[in-house]
Formats: structure tokens, sequence, C-alpha cells
């Protein structure tokens, strides 16, 4: 395993959960156990992150506005897993000073999961070790195009000038205005789609995939991620 560089962490990564459902057939499992599995997973990517101190956020793809497509059993499941892991994981997450965050259009989502989430929020609001970042009834058009609108909507009241409208105002009306851009985007499962995932924090990311299946994701996979971020050069459109 390559040393990492401690001074050239990527200060935020994104993950692509992928392969749930793939891991769950090739071990005669439900998708829903798939999805359970990983869960567990999570923990590995939070572990791995804390451990390096100097990754600032790490935000996870856990439902996209496109998941309302699968059956209502396995969407069900995905929502029951997210409040369990809730109430099995919130105070060990505040513990270690990790702020939660929820990326995503509220509305849609189950009142009880919504409670859920928004405590959360609202439990963990103080800490400053980490964010963690969840993306729940999220599409990357959908946030660009919600954040659009709150700016017509401000243009009409007369709050915004159409000349002030700059990357900047776009960025300071998505869902968590505070993050930084994505600086390593990791996908699992061997894909290589952006599949709608923060399109505007990811424009300057590196993308790295990864073969393995998001249950079988552990700490050494984040690290070889780094690993191999770390050897590309960023040069954000400069030579
Ligand atoms: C993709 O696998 C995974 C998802 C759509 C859900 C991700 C959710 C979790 C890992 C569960 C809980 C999350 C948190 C934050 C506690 P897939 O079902 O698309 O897999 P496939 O492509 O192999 O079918």
């Amino acid at each position: 395993m390559d040393e990492l560089d401690l001074t050239q962490l990527p200060r935020h990564i994104a993950i692509i959960m992928d392969g749930n459902g793939r891991w769950a057939a090739r071990h005669g499992l439900s998708r829903a156990e798939g999805h359970e599995s990983g869960a567990k997973s999570v923990r590995a990517a939070i572990e791995a992150c804390r451990e390096l101190e100097g990754v600032d956020v790490l935000s996870l793809y856990a439902f996209s506005t496109e998941n309302w497509r699968r059956s209502q059993a396995e969407i069900g499941a995905l929502f029951s897993l997210l409040s369990k892991y809730i109430h099995r994981e919130l105070e060990n997450i505040h513990r270690e000073g990790i702020r939660v965050r929820i990326m995503g259009r509220r509305e849609g989502l189950p009142d009880q999961v919504l409670k859920d989430l928004e405590y959360c929020e609202a439990r963990t609001r103080d800490n400053r070790q980490m964010t963690l970042n969840v993306a729940i009834n999220y599409g990357g058009r959908a946030e660009i195009t919600d954040a659009a609108r709150r700016i017509a909507r401000e243009a009409a009241a007369g709050a915004l000038r159409p000349g002030e409208v700059d990357e900047a105002a776009v960025a300071q009306r998505l869902y968590v205005p505070e993050i930084p851009d994505v600086d390593l985007l990791i996908r699992t499962s061997g894909e290589q789609r952006l599949s709608n995932f923060m399109l505007w924090q990811v424009s300057y990311a590196e993308i790295v995939t990864l073969g393995v299946l998001w249950p079988d994701f552990r700490k050494r996979h984040l690290r070889e991620a780094i690993a191999r971020y770390q050897k590309r050069q960023r040069r954000f459109g400069g030579r």
C-alpha cells in the first residue's frame, strides 16, 4: 500500500456507493439485505476519514431522485434502514464531533424520515471535526434547478438584479452551500458514471472508480483511492 501524503489530502471526498444489489445477488440475498450490508461500509468510510484528520467533508449518495423508480418494497427498505442507522449511530457520530448535513429535496420524503434527518442535523449542528453530508432525495440537476428557482424568485421580488447572478450567487443557493467543491469523487463497483451526483460541486474533482462492490468496501479502499488521487496532477483548467 502506498504511503499517503498527509499534507495533500482531499478536503472533500464524495462517494457513489454502488453495488449493493449485485453484492446481494452474488450472496443469494435480497436487495434489502444488500443495502443493510452497505450501511456497515458507511462506518468504514467515516473511520478512514477520521483517521486521516484533514478530510473535512465526506459526502455519500444514499438516495437519488431517480431511486423512486425502484420497487415500493426496496424504497421502504432503504428508508427504514436509514432510520435504523440513525437510531443506532447518531450518538457515536455526535461523540466523534461529526456534523451531519442532509442534501436533497426535503419535500416528498416520508414524514418520519424527515423528522429523523432534521433531528440529526440539529443534534450535531455545533460539531466541527468533520461534516458528513448525506444526499437523500438528491439529484444534481434538481439542485441546480432549485437554486435557479430561488434566484428567479428573489429577482422577481426585487431583491437581486440579473447582473448580480454570478457563480457565487448560484453556489450560495445550493442545498448545502457551506461545503467546498469536491476534490475526490469515488464510485464503487467499477461503473464510470456521475449519475446526477453533485454536478455543480464535482466540476474539478478527480474521479476514482474502484472495482469493489460497496458492501465489501473497507478503510483500505478509501486509502487506495486517495493514493490514486495523489498521483494525479490537478490543473483546474490551467496548464
Ligand atoms: C447503490 O447500489 C446503492 C444505493 C442506491 C443505496 C445506498 C444506501 C446505503 C449504502 C444504505 C444506507 C446509507 C446510509 C448513509 C446509512 P445498487 O442498489 O444500485 O446496486 P446495484 O447497482 O448492484 O443494483
